[in-house]
């Protein structure tokens, strides 16, 4: 892990070294800490994909100068490689859909990214497969292009070999448990191979979104954005299911009661898919063995999605507002961080 420099002369300088973050202990000493990934620039862990993905191609010889990155993206891929591509002199075009926020979107085409929409006939316009689809012929039909492919480029999982570095050294007595979202399963297993090797014992823990298709059970929509793998779309070659010992399933009502208790209570501010991981993380946190260090892996904020999981409106209009849901989450963190 190599120290900041005091002065930075490029926003991807600015990647890694995200702050570590307790969200309780228990009395058994158990410690829930959440990396808060939202601390880098575009404010998600996927930048740092993002620049592995573009270095790599650079260094292989497939992206040549002036040539255009295209990727199917529900945002927050798509906003690492606007940086990227504004950085190093590529043009960027983002294949989106009706699913992805609409501030991850205008953030995108602030950084001159191109966006083309791809709809299909899924319930809120959610078109993984068809963007994909799309995205893979654009690349093959332009000139100097290149597809760079998240669900199947291994420097997705590379570019998160930092991670484990960055926890090492944060945390000498080592990582028990690691959980995190699983979408194209990047951040989860390219953290969870390395850090593994360094904390032999750790268990890796996946979080889908109930109606995603990675840990079996029925497919169905959700609302949980830029996670999981709906139906229609192939379960991402980076999802490594060896290395994965749990593979979990959260909805979104659960998912989004606890980012939103979460902003009450602590002023932490996270999104949709990390909301996720923290319900699941605390309902496992009192069964783990006494002294036990688990690490959420929070892949963006809440400040994302104030149109969405942070308005009433709209999580009325889904079914999604309740009440009794959201104290019954609240007296579960409160349970687990005495004194906060
Ligand atoms: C908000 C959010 N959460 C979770 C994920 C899943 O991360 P990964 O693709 O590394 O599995 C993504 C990926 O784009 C995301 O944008």
């Amino acid at each position: 892990m190599s120290a900041r420099p005091p002065v930075v002369s490029r926003v991807s300088d600015l990647i890694g070294n995200t702050p570590l973050f307790e969200l309780c202990r228990t009395p058994a000493n158990t410690r829930l800490l959440l990396k808060l990934e939202f601390f880098n620039p575009t404010g998600t862990a996927k930048i740092r994909m993002a620049r592995q993905m573009v270095l790599d191609a650079e260094r292989s010889g497939e992206l040549r100068p002036g040539g255009r990155i295209v990727e199917s993206t529900s945002g927050n891929t798509g906003l690492g490689l606007a940086v990227l591509a504004a950085e190093r002199g590529y043009r960027f075009t983002a294949v989106v859909d009706g699913h992805a926020s609409a501030d991850k979107l205008r953030a995108m085409r602030a950084m001159g990214a191109e966006l083309i929409y791809v709809s299909d006939e899924g319930e809120d316009g959610l078109a993984t497969a068809a963007r994909e689809d799309f995205a893979e012929q654009l690349a093959h039909a332009t000139e100097n292009a290149i597809f760079t492919e998240q669900h199947n480029n291994p420097s997705n999982a590379v570019g998160y070999y930092p991670v484990a570095d960055e926890l090492c050294a944060a945390l000498p007595g080592g990582v028990d448990w690691l959980i995190g979202a699983v979408g194209t399963g990047g951040s989860l297993c390219g953290t969870g191979v390395i850090l593994r090797g360094r904390c032999p014992g750790l268990r890796v823990v996946g979080v889908e979104p109930v109606g995603s298709i990675a840990f079996g059970g029925p497919a169905a929509p959700y609302h949980q954005s830029g996670t999981g793998t709906p139906e229609g779309a192939t379960i991402g070659a980076l999802v490594d299911f060896d290395l994965i010992d749990q593979g979990c399933k959260v909805s979104d009502a659960d998912a989004f009661a606890t980012a939103r208790v979460l902003a009450r209570r602590t002023g932490l501010m996270v999104g949709g898919s990390a909301g996720g991981v923290v319900y699941q993380a605390l309902t496992m946190l009192d069964g783990l063995p006494p002294g036990s260090t688990m690490v959420g892996l929070v892949c963006d904020g809440g400040e994302k999605y104030l149109d969405t999981v942070f308005d009433d409106g709209w999580m009325k209009e889904h079914e999604l507002l309740d009440d009794d849901l959201e104290a019954r989450v609240d007296e579960l963190l409160a349970g687990l961080a005495p004194g906060r």
